[in-house]
């Protein structure tokens, strides 16, 4: 069996946890390359203890290197913030490297938007026209033959899975679009903070970032793309007292008021008929974050509420597999020719 070497860079941090997680149960790719500033040095296997006797363990964590890393990688993972990655991936695609991006640093078209969102100038610009958005279920073919993916935002995977059918199959207006998304802790990353510690976190519940989360316009530009005109949204997103898991609750106005569930539902199940990860929910109902948890499945349920007139989408993922490592994890397969589920075959641990 042919063996793919690959890098992680941001080892340490929740993302590039369940990539290690996730490599580890891998056939064919090898974790050769790990990188951390603050754990440099030390072996991964001594750093993650669930580690212990696997694949991965007797790697020793390093300081990122793009010369280093194109002598050991076939392909590197980017678990890094966003203005970090870019120059990392830049480095990298001159040495010849392919490059899973996590952040958000290759998800927008418009270096302007990006600098409006997220306070600094794009240092690749150049990048950006090869950057395919590593939505798996949209893209597979274009993500199969890039070198650089922008591997898509967790929010922005429940919302733009959710509504997708609803655009394709014309059953809504798209000038009146609300979601009120709900996320675990660990949306937030690891990185010690106030407003992330137990005790402001557990047995609460609040919203944050309200009407500006940075998300808001990468969702516009793959919505709008999808709908074939400019589409704006309200983006509403909220702090769950748990450690995984989305859940957004997506209203929409009904294009014709008459629409019954049954025909929504249809038209739902033609577009996902030949999806493996997208699970349309039987109708009544309603999707749940513990029953997609730790895998790459997107559970959708569907109201048809008559009396508003309105189709509300309900879109569950676990912002750390299916929003982050998992779909990443999916990107690589198909850049590297694999079956796009290769290790990705889990689902959700219960209770
Ligand atoms: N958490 C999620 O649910 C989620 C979902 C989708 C996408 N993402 C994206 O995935 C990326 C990682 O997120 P995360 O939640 O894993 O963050 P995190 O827990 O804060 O970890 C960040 C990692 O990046 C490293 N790092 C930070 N600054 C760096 C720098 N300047 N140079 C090199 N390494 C640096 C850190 O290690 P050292 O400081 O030791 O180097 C750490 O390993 C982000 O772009 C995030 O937006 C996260």
């Amino acid at each position: 069996m042919q063996t793919i070497n690959v890098g992680l860079v941001g080892i340490t941090g929740y993302a590039g946890m369940e990539l290690t997680r996730l490599l580890a149960g891998h056939l064919c790719m090898r974790l050769s390359m790990a990188c951390s500033r603050a754990e440099s040095g030390r072996r991964l296997g001594d750093y993650y203890p669930f580690l212990h006797g696997m694949p991965g363990a007797d790697v020793v964590i390093s300081v990122f290197d793009a010369h280093e890393a194109a002598q050991q990688c076939d392909l590197v993972f980017l678990a890094v913030p966003a203005g970090t990655a870019m120059g990392m991936a830049d480095a990298l695609l001159r040495a010849g490297v392919k490059v899973v991006d996590f952040s958000a640093d290759f998800r927008l078209r418009d270096p302007g938007v990006y600098a409006q969102w997220y306070k600094r100038e794009h240092t690749c610009p150049e990048l950006l026209p090869q950057a395919v958005y590593g939505l798996p279920e949209l893209y597979a073919h274009d993500i199969a033959k890039a070198k650089l993916i922008a591997n898509p935002g967790c929010y922005p995977t429940s919302v733009i899975l959710g509504l997708h059918a609803a655009l394709q199959h014309d059953l809504i207006l798209c000038e009146d679009i609300v979601v009120d998304s709900k996320s675990g802790a660990t949306g937030a990353g690891r990185k010690p903070s106030v407003p992330t510690l137990f005790c402001e976190v557990a047995d609460n519940f609040r919203a944050y970032g309200l009407p500006s989360h940075r998300h808001t316009p990468e969702i516009e530009q793959e919505i709008s793309m999808l709908a074939g005109r400019e589409v704006r949204i309200s983006f509403n997103t909220h702090l769950l007292p748990t450690n995984r898991g989305i859940l957004s609750t997506i209203y929409t106005k009904l294009r014709r008021p008459e629409s019954t569930l049954d025909e929504v539902h249809a038209a739902y199940a033609d577009t996902w008929k030949d999806s493996r990860w997208i699970r349309l929910l039987p109708k009544g109902s309603l999707p749940e974050t513990r029953f997609v948890r730790g895998s790459m499945f997107c559970d959708i349920g569907l109201v048809v509420d008559k009396r508003t007139q309105r189709l509300i989408v309900l879109s569950t993922i676990d912002n750390l597999c299916r929003g982050a490592s998992g779909q990443a994890l999916a990107n690589a397969n198909l850049l590297c020719g694999l079956p796009v589920e290769t290790g990705l075959e889990t689902l959700a641990p219960l209770p």
